[in-house]
């Protein structure tokens, strides 16, 4: 098998993530996000919570790990949303806090 770069195999799938969050909702998201998301984040940082997305030293970089992160997070949690609700939740986070170009 021939061994394709690693950008290769990279590229499409930030397009993919980029493109999938341009067509989500993100109030939809908030309203998703505000109803499962906000427990463990608050319990560990106070607040509302949201210090997780800001704190110095968060884990991502991009809207491919964010929409991992949200997958991740969701499949803990058994919310049972489907991948277009986790774009929503995403693409609202990613406004409202993250900001990833890519
Ligand atoms: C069971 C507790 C719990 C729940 C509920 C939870 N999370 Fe998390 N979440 C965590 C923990 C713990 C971390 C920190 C992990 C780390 O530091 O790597 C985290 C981190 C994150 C991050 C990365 C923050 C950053 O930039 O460093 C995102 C995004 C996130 N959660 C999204 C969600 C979403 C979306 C939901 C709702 C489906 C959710 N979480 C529900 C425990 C939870």
């Amino acid at each position: 098998m021939r061994r394709l770069p690693l950008l290769a195999l990279l590229l499409p799938l930030q397009a993919q993530a980029a493109a999938e969050l341009e067509h989500a909702d993100p109030v939809l998201g908030k309203t998703l996000h505000d109803k499962a998301c906000i427990s463990c984040h608050q319990r560990m940082y106070g607040g509302d919570g949201s210090r997780i997305y800001t704190r110095d030293g968060r884990v991502l970089s991009d809207k491919t790990e964010l929409l991992q992160r949200v997958a991740a997070c969701n499949a803990q949690m058994n919310t049972g949303w489907f991948p277009d609700e986790e774009a929503h939740v995403a693409r609202y986070l990613d406004q409202q806090y993250y900001q990833f170009k890519q």
